[in-house]
């Protein structure tokens, strides 16, 4: 049968309207979701400032989405908290950034170096990355033709290996750069690769080799006639180093979303700003000796209640945690068995009679004086807090509280 055009225009608004109306209606708490707490994140910035002198500014690192907590959400707060500058990673992190109405200066930590793309930079009003002497002609040549600065960040590498002028030559080119008019330097910075190791608060390690290096370009640059240029270093770890790290600005992430980098420092006591939560949506009894999940690499060793929990490792939970993770129900841990799939995983809850379909439990994060941190579940991954939480996925709703 053939269907006529009008026909066809009324069934598909009929379906838009089945979705639209689906999707205003779901609980956003209906499977899995992701807790993001602003007054956390406005108190880790005010306690990690009151580690620095009045006249550092603070830097909050907001890429990746805020390391997948809102990119919006974070620098909201973050500026309340007292955040003087935003840093993200790419040109469309800082446009959205822009877009959703936010003023403060932006710098973009990545490298950008077409022109039609510097040119997107200088018309949002978002300050570029410079390691490149090309990249600094392109700049002076937007702001000739605009007849406004071009405000940048000179990127130094003294020692990542990543970004940056090589040190010998920037000292030889830094003179023609300053003579460029149409570019404003508004800072000059380089990172650390180190600063979260054991020995880095020694004056041989590898961070304080960085920050010499570092303060030994700006000599030779002769940085004093300059003082209107911010120079900065440290990231979450350089910044716990102390004020020989913290120049005119530092650059916070991990901190900030209440974690701190490295085992071997102060402990801030900074506020977690995530918690991961999910549902209980069945649970059974098997019998000894069965084999959970795929793979049957958890064999039961005694007659074992389940919960089957909405989250997997497509939510973000590596699969790599399967065994090695826990969840908190009203104050109590219970271990994750078997492998974690792609939705869904299973927790042992035997002996527990409190646990029921359309509970919450609490993958990350804290209930009654019990926590399970990011820290552990990198730890229990062989890998690092970054990337766990990085990892998830837009399929977490994430929900201000
Ligand atoms: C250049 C730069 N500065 C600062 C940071 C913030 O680092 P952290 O999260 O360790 O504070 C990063 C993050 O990777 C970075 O790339």
């Amino acid at each position: 049968m053939r269907i006529s055009n009008k026909q066809r225009i009324n069934k598909s608004n009929y379906e838009s309207k089945i979705v639209s109306h689906s999707l205003v209606s779901l609980d956003p708490t209906q499977r899995a979701w992701i807790e993001i707490s602003g007054r956390s994140i406005e108190y880790n910035v005010r306690k990690i400032k009151s580690l620095l002198t009045n006249n550092c500014q603070f830097m909050a690192v907001v890429k990746a989405d805020g390391y997948g907590h809102d990119a919006k959400f974070v620098s909201q707060n973050a500026i309340k908290g007292g955040a003087d500058n935003l840093g993200v990673a790419t040109l469309k992190e800082g446009l959205y950034l822009r877009s959703a109405g936010i003023s403060v200066p932006i710098l973009i930590l990545g490298n950008i170096y077409t022109k039609k793309d510097l040119l997107i930079c200088f018309q949002n009003n978002l300050m570029p990355t410079i390691s490149d002497i090309k990249q600094c002609i392109i700049c002076n040549q937007i702001g000739k033709e605009y007849k406004k600065s071009f405000y940048v960040h000179l990127k130094i590498d003294t020692g990542m290996s990543r970004l940056g002028f090589e040190t010998n030559n920037f000292v030889k080119i830094f003179d023609n750069i300053i003579l460029l008019k149409h570019i404003k330097i508004d800072g000059i910075y380089s990172h650390l690769s180190t600063a979260d190791e054991l020995d880095a608060s020694n004056e041989n390690s590898f961070a304080n080799i960085q920050r010499r290096n570092f303060l030994q370009l700006l000599s030779n640059i002769s940085i004093k006639k300059y003082p209107d240029i911010k120079i900065h270093l440290s990231n979450s770890a350089g910044t716990l180093l102390g004020h020989n790290f913290h120049f005119d600005m530092v650059r916070v992430g991990l901190c900030m979303y209440g974690y701190c980098p490295s085992q071997y420092q102060i402990n801030l006591k900074l506020k977690p700003v995530m918690s991961l939560k999910s549902k209980v949506s069945f649970i059974r009894t098997v019998e000894n000796e069965v084999g959970v999940s795929y793979g049957k690499n958890f064999i039961t060793n005694k007659r074992t209640k389940l919960a089957v929990i909405s989250i997997g490792y497509a939510d973000g939970i590596y699969r790599t945690l399967s065994n090695k993770i826990s969840v908190i129900h009203n104050g109590k841990i219970y271990p994750q068995i078997g492998s974690i799939t792609m939705d869904q995983l299973m927790i042992d809850i035997s002996g527990s009679n409190d646990i029921k379909i359309g509970d919450t439990v609490i993958l990350l994060g804290c209930s009654e004086g019990k926590c399970i941190s990011p820290i552990d579940w990198a730890e229990a991954a062989s890998t690092i807090t970054w990337e766990i939480l990085c990892a998830f996925k837009n399929r977490l709703p994430r929900l201000q509280v």
